[in-house]
């Protein structure tokens, strides 16, 4: 089953990418997450996404194309994926496609997770994220167990660089002007659902699990 998760910064993608893919026995692919780990990896690719990231621009095509297409497609035995935020603009869209009819293979479904801006504000505002395996939290809406301290892994938690008000903004912008373009070829497309993400993780959860499986009969139930 191949899922791609897509919406505003903030809505919820990598919370509910990170369940659904427990839910499904479903990797878990998160853009934004691989090309954390290759700036924190001092990786060539890392260094040059790095000021695209703290600016709240998208990382160059030829970047996160090349590491998304790897995770997708080159792991031996994988045989779908949850894609959190990709494709964000219809190069990508198109790049992804291309790979897909290649391999005469295609999306089941897009979700689309809906949020609006002052609820996007207050969730990345309180963001906390684990430095060793990326899992989000929030201070108030769904706070570990140990403050500052990650429950799955132990790993410290951090604020992301670009969880600032000025670069959410920029964000935003961008999730306008390149995404949402991207979400009206996915509906052309017929694949798209689109998922309120305005209420309690386990609310939007259910939601996002119903969607798939009106398409599909294959939870694996895989829970934290
Ligand atoms: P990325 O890391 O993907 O950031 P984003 O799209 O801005 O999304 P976020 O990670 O901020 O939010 P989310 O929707 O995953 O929400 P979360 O679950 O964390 O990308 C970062 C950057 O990388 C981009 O700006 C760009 O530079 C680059 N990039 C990434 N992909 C790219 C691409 N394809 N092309 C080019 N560049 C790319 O939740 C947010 C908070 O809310 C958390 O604290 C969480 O605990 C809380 N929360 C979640 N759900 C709920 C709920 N239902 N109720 C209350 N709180 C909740």
């Amino acid at each position: 089953m191949k899922v791609l998760l897509i919406g505003p910064p903030g809505a919820g993608k990598g919370t509910q990418a990170h369940k659904l893919g427990k839910e499904f026995d479903l990797p878990h692919l998160s853009a934004g997450q691989l090309l954390r780990e290759a700036i924190e990896a001092e990786t060539e690719a890392g260094k040059r996404a790095r000021p695209y990231i703290d600016n709240g621009q998208l990382v160059p095509e030829e970047i996160v194309v090349k590491i998304m297409s790897r995770e997708m497609f080159d792991r031996p035995g994988r045989d779908g994926f949850i894609a959190d935020g990709f494709p964000r603009n219809i190069d990508q869209y198109e790049q992804l496609n291309r790979e897909l009819d290649k391999r005469d293979e295609k999306i089941d479904v897009a979700i689309q997770l809906d949020l609006d801006e002052e609820d996007i504000v207050e969730r990345l505002s309180g963001r906390m994220t684990c430095s060793e395996c990326g899992r989000n939290y929030h201070v108030e809406f769904y706070p570990p167990e140990t403050e500052g301290v990650c429950d799955a892994c132990g790993g410290s938690l951090y604020e992301r660089n670009d969880d600032n008000l000025k670069t959410i903004k920029q964000r935003l912008n961008v999730y306008r002007n390149e995404s949402v373009p991207v979400i009206k070829e996915l509906e052309k497309d017929g694949i798209l659902e689109r998922v309120d993400a305005s209420g309690r993780i386990d609310e939007v959860f259910e939601k996002a699990c119903e969607v798939i499986e009106s398409r599909f009969h294959a939870r694996a139930g895989n829970h934290d």
